[in-house]
C-alpha cells in the first residue's frame, strides 16, 4: 500500500505545491511510483505543475461520493505509470471524512509507492483530516521565523495525538548568502524554532517558477531533491556542507 505523506506548511505559498511535484519527480528517478492528490479545494495547482489533467473529468471527491470509480479519477502521464494525480473538487463542495477519503486513497494508490497528499494552508477545514489519513508529514517552510513557526503551530496542534506519525522539517527557498548576511534563519535556528527535524534544504531557484512551462529545477535544486527522497525513503544522507554552497543539504 502506498505510504502517505501529507505535505503541509500552515502558511500559504511555502512551496508545497512545488516541493510535492519535485520530489516525486525524484522518487521517479529512483523506481518509485508516486500518486499526488491536489487537496486545495477551488484551487487546483498540481494539474499546472504536472502538466496532467487538461482532460480530467472526475476528482477525487466524485470517487468518495460514488460517481466514478477511484481509478477513474487517476490522471496519469501517458507512457508510464508512475506518476498520477487526483484533482480536488470545486471549493463549494462538501468534503469527505476521513473514513470516506482514506477508502478512496487505498482504492487509487495501489499501483502506487507513495501518495502525496498536497495540503491547502492553514490549520483548520480539510487538514485535520488529512493529517488524520496521513502516515507521515513534510512540513515545508520558507527559513524565516513566522513561516517556521507556522510549521511548527501545524505539527503541535495537528500531531500531538498521532505520535506515531513522522514529521520532518524541509526548508525551501534556501539561500546560503542571505543567511550569511543573517537575512535568513539557518537551518540549525530553523530546526530549534520549530522543534521539528530537518529532512533537507531546496534552494532559491527562480527555475522552479517555470514549471508549468516544463522549466526544470537547477542542477543543485535537483540534486537537493534527490537527497531528501533518498532520506523519505530511509537511506542516511549526511548533512554536510559541499564544495557548492547550495548543496549543503
Ligand atoms: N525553491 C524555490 N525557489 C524559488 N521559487 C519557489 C521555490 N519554491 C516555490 N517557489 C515559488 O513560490 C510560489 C509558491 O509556491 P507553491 O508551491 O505554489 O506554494 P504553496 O503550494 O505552499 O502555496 C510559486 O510561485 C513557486 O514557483
Ligand atoms: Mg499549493
Amino acid at each position: 500500500m502506498a505510504k502517505r505523506i501529507l505535505i503541509c506548511s500552515g502558511k500559504g505559498g511555502a512551496g508545497k505545491s512545488t516541493v510535492a511535484v519535485c520530489l516525486a519527480r525524484a522518487l521517479m528517478e529512483r523506481g518509485s511510483r508516486v500518486l499526488l492528490v491536489d487537496c486545495d479545494a477551488g484551487l487546483r495547482t498540481l494539474d499546472l505543475l504536472t502538466g496532467l489533467g487538461t482532460e480530467a473529468v472526475y476528482s477525487w471527491l466524485d470517487a468518495a461520493a460514488g460517481r466514478c470509480a477511484p481509478a477513474d479519477a487517476v490522471l496519469t502521464e501517458s507512457g508510464s505509470k508512475r506518476l498520477g494525480l487526483m484533482l480536488p473538487p470545486p471549493a463549494e463542495a462538501a468534503l469527505p471524512d476521513a473514513d470516506a477519503f482514506s477508502a478512496v486513497l487505498d482504492a487509487a494508490g495501489g499501483d502506487f509507492d507513495y501518495c502525496f497528499l498536497d495540503a491547502p494552508a492553514g490549520l483548520t477545514g480539510f487538514v485535520p483530516t488529512l493529517c488524520r489519513v496521513s502516515d507521515a508529514a513534510v512540513a515545508v517552510a520558507t527559513p524565516d521565523a513566522v513561516c517556521v513557526r507556522a510549521a511548527s503551530t501545524l505539527s503541535s496542534l495537528l500531531f500531538e495525538n498521532f505520535p506515531e506519525h513522522e514529521i520532518r522539517l524541509l526548508l525551501n527557498r534556501f539561500d546560503y548568502a542571505r543567511m550569511r548576511a543573517h537575512e535568513s534563519l539557518t537551518p540549525d535556528e530553523a530546526v530549534t524554532q520549530s522543534g521539528i527535524r530537518l529532512i533537507g534544504a531546496i534552494p532559491e531557484d527562480p527555475r522552479l517558477t517555470g514549471l508549468s512551462e516544463g522549466v526544470l529545477p537547477a542542477a543543485a535544486t535537483r540534486a537537493a531533491f534527490q537527497r531528501v527522497a533518498a532520506r523519505l525513503s530511509g537511506e542516511e544522507v549526511e548533512f554536510k556542507a559541499r564544495k557548492v554552497r547550495a548543496n549543503m543539504f
